[in-house]
């Protein structure tokens, strides 16, 4: 584990990688399934959500932390990435291997194919000990955490509850939490009352059982939500080439997308989800946080790999970015 950063870099946001991986993203000019392919070129990102949040956060001037587990044989790689920027690591070492996902880039069609590899399958020890050591870890940041990002899935073995126990103590030590993930672990952890969800459509239309194919249905179903109890007190549904929609008791806006050159859409929801946390840490408006979220997605858009450019080409982005009302 790193040396504890000295108070004034402190970090003011943790993300909680439960199941972290690393992305092969192989380019492929006219990818033929069955036959051999011939690659152009490979490259390996560091990556899962919460560390893919993590080094957003960290490019735009953001002290942050990942707590989580790492597999201890290719570690290397994202020690790497935390010390080039800064993050403060407080990850568990597993044995084994982070997993590896791979990504089929196909520069003709422009489409890319997943192949995503499930994670660690944990005992119940196991996972019960990893969980433990992490809300440890967790309660000692808590004194500087402001936001603490629960993202991704779960690896297999870990309770579906895992997000819900981190939120409720989290947020009981103070912090607020920004939760992105779906299926059962969104369904438990919003029972704890996460401060803020960022689910896409698929993840809303899942977590409520029924179809959402127009914003009217979108914006209904995010102010269920934010009536229900316990409440988000932010909802925020990314909607992918159509923007975003940001939500609150009191207001609802759809945040259009910017038109750039889409190199990888992978991770464009991550860096959604760290422009959230880098508006809340600025008590930012509801429409200039959904300015900096969508500035955020779009410079991802534009690479591979968790970057972004400096923050001052982040801002200017945002003000290009144009925010709507909508009425349910
Ligand atoms: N093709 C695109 N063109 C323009 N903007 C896009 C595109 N895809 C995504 N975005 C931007 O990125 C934001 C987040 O993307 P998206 O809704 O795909 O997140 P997601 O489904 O959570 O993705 P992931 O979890 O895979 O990172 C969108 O709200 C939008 O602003
Ligand atoms: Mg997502």
């Amino acid at each position: 584990m790193n040396a504890p950063n000295p108070i004034v870099n402190a970090p003011r946001v943790v993300t909680v990688a439960l199941n972290p991986a690393l992305d092969q993203t192989i380019e492929v000019a006219g990818l033929q399934p069955g036959a051999v392919n011939r690659a152009l070129r490979m490259q390996i990102d560091v990556g899962g959500k919460a560390v893919n949040v993590a080094s957003c956060l960290s490019d735009f001037g953001v002290p942050v932390a990942v707590a989580g587990q790492l597999g201890r044989d290719n570690a290397v790689l994202f020690e790497e990435l935390f010390q080039r920027k800064n993050i403060a690591n407080h990850c568990c070492y597993l044995d084994g291997l982070t997993r590896i996902n791979t990504k089929l880039a196909d520069t003709v069609s422009g489409e890319t194919t997943d192949l995503n590899m499930p994670g660690t399958e944990f005992s119940p020890e196991a996972a019960a000990d990893l969980l433990n050591q992490i809300l440890e870890r967790l309660e000692r940041l808590a004194e500087h955490v402001e936001w603490v990002v629960l993202s991704g899935s779960l690896p297999p073995g870990m309770p579906v509850n895992a997000y819900a126990a981190i939120t409720e103590r989290m947020q009981a030590a103070g912090a607020s939490v920004l939760l992105d993930t779906s299926g059962a672990p969104l369904k438990a952890a919003l029972a704890s009352g996460p401060r803020m969800i960022k689910p896409n459509r698929h993840e809303l239309a899942e977590l409520l059982g029924r179809p959402l194919d127009s914003l009217a249905l979108l914006v209904a179903a995010g102010r269920e939500l934010l009536h229900s109890s316990p409440a988000p007190a932010w909802v925020v549904v990314s909607l992918g080439s159509e923007g975003a929609l940001f939500l609150t008791r009191e207001q609802a806006l759809h945040a259009h997308p910017l038109k750039v050159a889409v190199i990888s859409t992978v991770g464009a929801g991550d860096a959604m989800v760290a422009g959230l946390v880098a508006a809340r840490l600025e008590d930012l408006s509801l429409a200039e946080t959904a300015q900096l979220a969508t500035a955020f997605s779009a410079t991802k858009l534009t690479r591979l790999g968790p970057h972004l450019p400096c923050p001052a080409e982040v801002r200017a982005l945002a003000e290009q970015v144009v925010v709507t009302p909508v009425d349910a």
